[in-house]
């Protein structure tokens, strides 16, 4: 039986540290602002944009919701983004995606000050991770490292495969890795054979969005799982939330593997906090604090 990875308690524990963090920084009349832009009422994005909002009181920064009507104009957007990336109590902005379809993901991302750009998702942040220059990352890639160095403490050498490549995990997790020596290999559903390709690959990284798609039987006994998806299904009559690995199948040959829920999710949140504070520090040439 595999080890458990406590996402739920690792982050916990981050958020204590990047609260004391924020303590410190109080004394130097500095609050971290983190303002939060929900456009629509998609039901997924209205539970995660709450929660972010709330754990960011709970750190003791700064908090701004803004939601917009599903008519929003991508003007209109535009304008927004340029107020919150002139206010000086913001260090933070994210826009939760998906987005309605009258609006282009890419330039309202784009049009996010890089300094501010606290997913990690802006061009400049992307060329500046893949070119390893300091960035600001995205934060579920960047959790799922934390979680990785903490399980293995030396990624060196590893064999990694990422199942999915989508610009939010797949691929920041590529850059990630590579940084830390993995030889890494992107997986997606071109991919011919795979199950074969899982199979050679010491860490896995599945954030493909199809519920339980990655078997047990794929897995090579001892790797380490890491299961990035978060799929309502309805399994013998009953709702349930399920990941992107089969988790029952999967336990029984890992050496550690994330459950869903309580792995990969509640890192993406202390994550965000993380990139909020690195911001907030970098903005008033303050010491950037190591965590991990
Ligand atoms: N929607 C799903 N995940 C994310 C994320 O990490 N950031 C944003 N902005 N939107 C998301």
């Amino acid at each position: 039986m595999g080890k458990l990875i406590n996402g739920k308690e690792f982050a916990d524990t981050l958020c204590k540290k990047i609260a004391t963090e924020v303590t410190k920084l109080k004394d130097k009349n500095i609050k971290p602002g983190l303002a939060v832009v929900r456009v629509g009422e998609d039901p997924a994005s209205t539970v995660y944009v709450n929660m972010k909002a709330k754990k960011t009181e709970e750190v003791g920064m700064h908090s701004v919701t803004k939601i917009l009507d599903e008519k929003t104009s991508q003007e209109e957007l535009l304008n927004i983004v340029e107020k919150l990336n002139q206010d000086e109590s913001i260090n933070g902005i994210l826009v939760q995606l998906p987005l309605p379809e009258q609006i282009n993901e890419d330039s309202v991302i784009n049009a996010i000050n890089p300094d501010k750009d606290v997913d990690g998702f802006h061009a400049i942040n992307t060329g500046r991770l893949w070119s390893s220059i300091d960035s600001l990352v995205p934060c579920t890639p960047l959790g799922c490292k934390m979680l990785l160095l903490n399980e293995l403490k030396d990624l060196t050498g590893k064999k990694a495969i990422i199942v999915g490549r989508s610009n939010i995990v797949g691929k920041p997790m590529a850059a990630l890795l590579l940084a830390e020596s993995c030889t890494v290999t992107i997986g997606h559903s071109k991919t011919k054979d795979l199950e074969n390709e899982v199979k050679k690959s010491d860490i896995v990284v599945a954030a493909v969005g199809v519920p339980e798609m990655v078997k047990g039987s794929w897995i090579k006994p001892g790797a380490t799982v890491i299961d990035v998806g978060i799929n309502r299904i309805e399994k013998d009559g009953k709702k349930k939330l399920v990941g992107d690995v089969n988790f029952d199948e999967a336990e029984k040959v890992a050496g550690a593997i994330t459950p869903v829920p309580g792995g990969v999710g509640p890192m993406t949140i202390a994550c965000l906090l993380h990139n909020t504070l690195i911001a907030t520090c970098r903005k008033n040439n303050l010491e950037i604090p190591k965590f991990f």
